[in-house]
């Protein structure tokens, strides 16, 4: 028997993620992006595709001035609108396709967050511009996603060697294949549900280029990069644990808004009778505008931490 599509598989993923997340979010992903997210009391977070809520709804008892949980799957969102009836935290969930934020305010988040959720939104361009746009100025997009270049669905695999060393014990040696990685084509994924049962949802590979790029027509700038290394409990209770202690398989991104130069500062370079030395001081200080926003640093009253470490 298969079923088909994210709100097919809700009750399922449901079960499994639970209020902390399962074994691979929580001994794998969720720990890094977790760091890099950083504090969040007091900030305005958005949970992009947030599946059942489960990070939505810890940011909203961490004390987020705003959690709000948005996805596609309506089936999902029930899921998470039934947890928070059962335990209020605060946390608020609505439909929306990521690309299309209707009713949602420019500016109005301090921090979005998409956890393994990119990577299975057909227009991630689109839902990143509405990232940029939904974001306050000195706002930060944190993203987990597969890793473009070690985990190309049925395109990857592991190779597990095991040989004579030169001391003359056997050990294993661990490659990760790939193939077509340039290929930017979608599959479907399987999930095993049970021995007579298969899920299947949709999934897009994108190359490290491609997530850089649309980040960067968006208006966003990649702050920090991360490849989560598994906790003992993963290691434990994964076949896949130690191989991934080797070679990642996910990767953490965080990206800050790049703002233009301030008007005043355009202004004082184009002005035509200014002499050389006002000039290269109006550009010091756009960088200096620049480069501070970069490290999250200073403007923003809600902002927590500036880089979560
Ligand atoms: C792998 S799940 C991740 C869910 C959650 N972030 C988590 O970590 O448990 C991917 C989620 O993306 C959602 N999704 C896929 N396409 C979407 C879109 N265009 N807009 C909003 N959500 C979408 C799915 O419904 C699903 O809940």
């Amino acid at each position: 028997m298969t079923r088909e599509g994210w709100d097919a598989m809700a009750r399922w993923r449901d079960e499994r993620m639970g209020e902390d997340g399962d074994l691979w979010h929580r001994a794998l992903i969720d720990p890094t992006l977790l760091d890099v997210v950083g504090p969040v009391r007091g900030l305005r977070v958005l949970d992009l595709a947030c599946g059942n809520g489960y990070l939505t709804r810890r940011w909203a008892r961490e004390g987020a001035a705003v959690a709000l949980g948005v996805d596609l799957s309506s089936r999902s969102l029930a899921h998470a609108r039934r947890r928070e009836a059962a335990s209020r935290t605060g946390a608020r969930f609505l439909r929306r396709d990521a690309s299309r934020l209707s009713g949602i305010a420019d500016r109005s988040f301090d921090l979005v967050v998409a956890n393994m959720a990119l990577l299975d939104i057909e227009d991630a361009a689109g839902a990143v511009r509405e990232v940029a746009r939904v974001l306050d100025a000195v706002g930060r997009f944190v993203f987990s996603v597969a890793h473009p270049c070690f985990d190309l669905d049925d395109r990857s695999a592991w190779i597990v060697e095991r040989s004579r060393q030169g001391d003359g014990v056997f050990r294993d040696q661990i490659w990760r294949k790939v193939r077509l990685y340039r290929d930017e084509r979608s599959v479907r994924v399987p999930w095993p549900i049970s021995p007579s049962e298969v899920g299947y949802t949709r999934s897009y590979h994108r190359t490290l280029s491609t997530y850089s790029r649309i980040l960067r027509d968006a208006g966003l700038a990649i702050a920090r990069i991360e490849e989560p290394t598994p906790a003992p409990e993963l290691v434990a209770n994964s076949p896949q644990g130690p191989l991934i202690a080797e070679i990642p398989l996910h990767l953490v991104v965080e990206a800050v808004v790049r703002r233009p130069p301030s008007r005043r500062t355009r202004t004082d370079e184009a002005r035509p009778q200014g002499s050389r030395t006002s000039a290269r001081t109006a550009r010091t200080s756009a960088r200096r505008t620049v480069g501070g926003d970069r490290r999250g640093g200073s403007g923003s009253p809600r902002r927590g931490s500036t880089n979560g470490s």
